[in-house]
């Protein structure tokens, strides 16, 4: 210190707190720190207004969460597949702005909830905030998840294990994957199943559907329940369906083998 001090003129105390600056710019910051950081700048994001499309999804029908007779199957029928296989945790593929989510958390799941549409994340995001429910909008697209980073994937786990759940729903999605994404059964089912640790629940729109049927052609010969099914039991050792809404759709719950 006495050299510095004879050889720059300065005062001792203000070397001391220069070198003491210095010594913290080289510290590397705390995992703790670089967490708060992160959280400062991600809650100063300005979240996307609602740009019509998919955010317009629910405008009509966002029911309340108490089973009634306003319900559709489809709302009873997810109620009792996840009162039948009560899952901790449940990562919604597809979720929308998303009343199941708000279903699932409200049954007691950790769930989080993916979709590519950047305003159905943000609107989900602004109503779970509000109600305090357990759930994370994310916005990912399933064909690409996330990948790992850094030195053995050390610094961020790719999306396949961090994002992993007792169970995945991928309700009113198969068909868009299909017909409008071009993946057939096996990528689905294979790419669904490897976010699973115990049950998918899956809807199948068939043919008949007004979607559907606009969509198909003779390329899609496949694109039946039977085959569906058949892949689906390739993944999982037991499959079992549910009605769904508008009829024919059908929902399928599928549970892994040696998981109970
Ligand atoms: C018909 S809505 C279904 C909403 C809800 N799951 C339900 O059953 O009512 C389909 C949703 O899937 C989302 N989606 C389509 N392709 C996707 C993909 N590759 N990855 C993630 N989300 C996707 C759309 O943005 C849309 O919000």
């Amino acid at each position: 210190l006495l050299s510095v001090a004879k050889r720059t003129g300065a005062a001792i105390p203000h070397i001391v707190k220069v070198a003491a600056s210095l010594k913290a710019m080289r510290r590397p910051p705390s995992r703790q720190a670089f967490l708060q950081k992160v959280r400062r700048e991600v809650e100063a994001l300005t979240l996307p207004p609602p740009k019509g499309g998919w955010s317009e999804y629910y405008k009509d029908c966002f029911p309340s969460f108490s089973p009634s007779e306003e319900w559709t199957t489809k709302e009873h029928s997810v109620r009792q597949a996840l009162l039948d296989s009560r899952p901790g945790s449940v990562l919604d593929i597809g979720s929308n702005v998303d009343w199941y989510s708000q279903l699932a958390a409200l049954l007691g799941c950790r769930v989080v909830a993916i979709d590519t549409d950047e305003g159905c994340v943000a609107q989900l995001y602004r109503d779970i905030k509000k109600k305090n429910l357990p759930i994370l909008p994310l916005v990912m697209d399933f064909r690409a998840p996330s990948p790992g980073y850094g030195l053995g994937n050390l610094a961020a786990l790719p999306a396949t294990a961090r994002l992993k759940c007792d169970m995945v729903m991928a309700l009113a999605l198969v068909h868009h994957l299909v017909f409008k994404q071009h993946l057939n059964f096996e990528q689905i089912i294979a790419g669904l199943s490897i976010f699973s640790t115990r049950w998918l629940l899956v809807e199948f729109i068939p043919r008949e559907d007004m979607y559907v049927r606009d969509w198909w052609s003779e390329r899609y010969s496949w694109y039946n329940l039977e085959n569906f099914v058949a892949v689906l039991r390739r993944h999982f050792h037991r499959v079992e369906s549910y009605a769904s809404f508008p009829d024919p759709r059908v929902l399928l719950l599928c549970e892994k083998k040696g998981t109970n």
